[in-house]
């Protein structure tokens, strides 16, 4: 019986191992909340990011995407509301030194040493500060940006006049987002640098209910197709009590990760209340959030109704989704063990073929066989001028190791160039100009005629 992952340290030994994911600057003993992409992990992570732009940037024509600078000026952060309100309670433990959110510890006691001398919760803002400049003054403190929203919300006035879109419509970015975390845990799932996929969807207001369910219900089933399973994603309302400072209503999506039931995504109705914090002359404009009074801004964030020549704040809702959670719980949800016979197991990713870092390996049976090597390399540089994903040549002259490999870094495929390929003495002739196609989920092994193995794969594994 195949069983699914119970913990996540197996899933962080194997993103190391295989080259998913390590942790930062490891030869100085790391940096606590930061990870890099390796090899693999950077072709999943670019897989998952080019499918969310193909869905809602190439497909549709009401969103459009930017790509707007990290760091942020000062005032974007003190209108939005994070210089005030981007704050989580943080208490220090006095006897071992040790810093925790308060919200998160079930008593009041440290977690690291079990003392119950902390100090009281105090307001900790979780933005990275940074100096713009060789000059040090306060009007040259910036920030770095906190989630990508921000920038699309300044370029409102920038995208209407360039495109003239009508409501309602779509500004989408992907990018970098940095919170200096108190307690970063869970391997890549709380991080003080992580990538968003956000979209502000600008409706007209009193439309906004409509479409944020609309956003819940698409960005669920979005997140199945991508391979999570509806018995472990579900949706949740935030409760009133928990709202951030902009939404009106949240509602989130969580996957059942080995450490619980946590948020890969938000989906949260921000109501008029960013158009109308970045707005000059709110006073004119009928803002419905409570807003603060803006004197600093130059730009009239609204649009104007063509017949009754009123300006509306456009309401907004936002998918804002983690890459890196995204990332982890598919990990999660592919991550299964399977005993093979008595003596014989596997680990294996049952990736989604649009989203496997490699799509085909090409493995030659012998490595000191010239025609069966060569063979191989024709058969891969054929696949290659036909595949638009990764296939890999994998000479390691070991097929078991090869497979064990690619099984566990989710490759849908192998194609096994052998003795009966190139028609050695005693072969099969059946199966002379074949090869063995291996299918990493079934373990069903297919003899393939070389002529036709490009148009068996496409077939076979659609989004390869
Ligand atoms: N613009 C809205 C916004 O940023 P959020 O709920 O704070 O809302 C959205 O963040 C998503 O970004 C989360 O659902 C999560 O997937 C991801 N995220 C937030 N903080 C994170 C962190 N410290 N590490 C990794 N991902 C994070």
């Amino acid at each position: 019986m195949p069983s699914r992952i119970d913990q996540l340290d197996k899933l962080v030994s194997l993103a190391k191992r295989r080259g998913f994911i390590y942790q930062s600057a490891s030869l100085y003993g790391g940096l606590q909340g930061f990870y890099d992409y390796g090899p693999l992990g950077t072709m999943l992570k670019k897989h998952l990011i080019e499918q969310w732009w193909r869905d809602y940037i190439q497909k549709r024509d009401d969103i459009y995407p930017v790509d707007t600078s990290l760091i942020t000026h000062q005032n974007v952060l003190k209108y939005s509301g994070h210089q005030d309100t981007f704050t989580d309670p943080m208490v220090d433990c006095r006897t071992c030194k040790s810093r925790w959110r308060a919200d998160m510890l079930k008593k009041k006691q440290c977690p690291a040493c079990g003392s119950v001398d902390l100090t009281e919760p105090r307001d900790f803002n979780l933005m990275f500060q940074t100096q713009v400049g060789p000059v040090q003054s306060d009007s040259d403190q910036h920030y770095l940006r906190p989630e990508t929203a921000q920038g699309i919300f300044t370029n409102f006035k920038n995208i209407v006049d360039s495109f003239q879109p009508k409501f309602p419509f779509g500004v989408a970015q992907v990018g970098k987002a940095f919170r200096n975390e108190i307690t970063p845990r869970n391997f890549i799932f709380r991080v003080r640098e992580f990538e968003q996929m956000e979209i502000e969807f600008f409706v007209k207001p009193g439309d906004d209910e409509t479409w944020h369910q609309y956003w819940v219900d698409e960005r669920y089933r979005w997140w199945i197709a991508q391979g999570l399973s509806p018995e472990r994603l579900k949706k949740e309302s935030q409760p009133k009590s928990e709202l951030a400072h902009y939404a009106k209503a949240t509602v989130d999506l969580l996957y059942d990760f080995p450490h619980g039931l946590e948020e890969i995504e938000g989906i949260a109705n921000r109501t008029d209340y960013d158009l109308g914090s970045h707005s000059k002359n709110q006073n004119e404009l009928n803002i419905h959030a409570k807003v603060k009074e803006n004197h600093d801004s130059v730009t009239k964030l609204a649009m104007q109704n063509s017949q009754t020549k009123e300006w509306v704040v456009p309401f907004v809702i936002e998918p804002s989704a983690g890459v890196d959670r995204g990332l982890l719980a598919l990990m999660c949800e592919a991550y299964y063990e399977e005993q093979l016979d008595q003596d014989r197991s596997r680990v294996v990713l049952k990736l989604a073929n649009h989203l496997s870092p490699i799509k085909v390996a090409v493995i030659p049976l012998a490595k000191n066989n010239a025609e069966i090597t060569e063979t191989a390399k024709s058969v891969t540089k054929n696949l290659r001028s036909k595949i638009d994903g990764k296939v890999v040549f994998e000479n390691t002259g070991n097929i078991g190791k090869s497979y064990r490999k690619h099984d566990e870094i989710g490759t849908p495929v192998c194609v096994t160039i052998d003795f009966d390929t190139i028609g050695a003495k005693d072969s099969d002739v059946s199966h002379h100009q074949t090869a063995t196609v291996r299918d990493r989920d079934s373990l069903k092994q297919t003899r393939v005629p070389l002529g036709q193995l490009a148009a068996y794969l496409q077939d076979h594994y659609p989004g390869i």
